[in-house]
């Protein structure tokens, strides 16, 4: 029996009694780490690949340990593997199966590597896999978006500060708006991948190792951009995974932002949108609700990433160097995380592309709250007026309107002049919705030229990055 297979006994010569069940529990992560299965095979592969070409090992050892996880792959990937909780990990699991395979080249494998290097490489590997779905999730998702603004350019919506009608805008305009910061999601992956890719491998235990490895090697067999460059950071390190949480984290922010919108618009007040179906259900009681289930869960599920953020902030913010077993606990706040996200972006792509938009109940809604208000404050001002005085102004017209029930623009020009003489008869383009939204032809306004030249760029670029 190898010594691994014996580990259910005790961990080796040392160790007099071996573990409890409930401490074997306790410390294991097989149950969710082997997920990290194959980055840990290539991982190992690329090491004894390098071992091999150094001469640290035999290139007959080497064909051994690749046919050895030939066979694994094939068992893991199969559901034959029998994964022991025993064997505490993932790397353990896979390490103990090769010298059960091939014999004491499963047993050189480990030369010059500690499952403390092993374990940054393999997490990195998975994560920069990963990262490379979301980004393209990501894209999709914006792809979503803009052909959502496209079909509705010319819906003007009231635009809202503190929820309370402000000016009116496109709703593509609206729409983009949320490009905007899924875009910046995208950027934010690629950066953090640069720092997700670069080898620890190399640094074994802490220290490095006196064997002649060839780190770069291993980082070119593995599509590293570089290597961690001192040993004691490169196994402790999880900077990589804190960052890429908190880049996941800002994506979930914005999408919790478009949920409490869709929310609200789907609401019988707003009834600005309807969702499809599929994304809705029904009340087990109330026979005529359909409930915004997805966009709520969304919204709840943020929490639960920022959760997840804050778990691995605060499990490294009391580590001394090197490693130590808490970073065990890095694996399920970051495997969560990933799911969550990824399943978040693939529903909302999905459920973007099922939105009706009911243009008359927007239009309806921007006329409500005066909202071309501003527009009548601008008007003055290419008259002659001072900006504050024209703003007074207004605001006695505005009272005025409120006064007799109506908007703006539904006052007689006589009334308006008794405001300000130097109203004449075009103050009417001014006061319309689609006056106050045409006139802000201004880089990144509403204008629905902008919004449209805007829209097709961006579509065009999207294409072209994912082609
Ligand atoms: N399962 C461990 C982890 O996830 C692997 C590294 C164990 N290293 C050690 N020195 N106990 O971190």
């Amino acid at each position: 029996m190898s010594q691994l297979d014996q580990k259910s006994q005790a961990w080796s010569a040392l160790f007099s009694e071996p573990v409890s069940d409930l401490v074997k529990r306790y410390t294991a992560s097989v149950d969710f780490d082997k997920r990290l299965w194959r980055a840990d095979i290539r991982g190992s592969l690329a090491h004894a690949g390098m071992l091999a070409g150094q001469g640290i090992i035999s290139v007959q050892d080497l064909t051994e340990i690749q046919r050895g996880m030939a066979q694994i792959s094939q068992e893991i990937e199969s559901g034959a593997f029998q994964w022991k909780l025993d064997l505490e990990d993932v790397h353990l699991n896979i390490e103990a199966r090769l010298t059960q395979l091939v014999g004491d080249a499963g047993k050189r494998l480990h030369t010059g590597r500690s499952r403390n290097d092993q374990v940054a490489t393999d997490v990195r590997l998975w994560l920069r896999d990963e990262i490379d779905l979301i980004s393209g999730l990501l894209l999709d998702l914006q792809k979503a978006l803009l052909e959502l603004a496209e079909k509705n350019v010319d819906v003007i919506l009231p635009g809202f500060t503190h929820l309370q009608v402000a000016q009116p805008v496109s709703f593509g305009h609206h729409m983009l708006a949320y490009v905007e910061m899924f875009a910046r999601d995208t950027e934010r992956m690629a950066d953090v991948r640069k720092r997700v890719n670069r080898l620890p491998l190399g640094a074994a235990a802490l220290a490095g190792t006196s064997y002649p490895l060839d780190r770069q090697a291993v980082a070119d067999a593995l599509e590293m951009e570089g290597l961690c460059q001192n040993s004691l950071d490169a196994v402790s390190d999880r900077d990589f995974a804190i960052e890429f949480t908190a880049a996941a984290t800002l994506a979930m922010v914005h999408i919790s932002r478009l949920s409490e919108e869709l929310i609200l618009w789907m609401s019988q007040n707003f009834g600005f949108i309807r969702i499809a179906d599929r994304f809705t259900t029904g009340s087990s009681i109330m026979p005529q609700k359909k409930n915004p289930d997805v966009p709520e869960l969304a919204r709840g599920k943020t929490g639960r990433v920022a959760g997840h953020l804050v778990a691995l902030v605060t499990l490294m913010k009391g580590q001394p160097l090197a490693y130590n077993k808490d970073n065990q606990e890095d694996k399920e706040p970051l495997f969560d995380t990933v799911d969550t996200l990824k399943d978040t972006l693939r529903i909302f792509a999905d459920m973007m592309r099922g939105i009706t938009v009911n243009a008359p109940a927007m239009e309806a809604a921007a006329r409500k709250g005066y909202a071309t208000a501003t527009d009548l404050a601008d008007y003055l001002v290419k008259k002659g007026l001072p900006f504050r005085d024209a703003h007074e102004t207004v605001a006695h017209a505005v009272k005025k309107a409120q006064e007799q029930g109506v908007d703006l623009s539904e006052l007689p020009l006589q009334t308006l002049q008794d405001f300000h003489a130097s109203i004449e008869q075009d103050v009417f383009d001014v006061l319309s919705l689609r006056g106050s939204v045409e006139a802000r032809k201004v880089v990144g306004g509403t204008a629905t030229q902008n919004v449209r030249e805007q829209v097709r760029a961006k579509l065009a670029a999207l294409g072209a990055a994912s082609r």
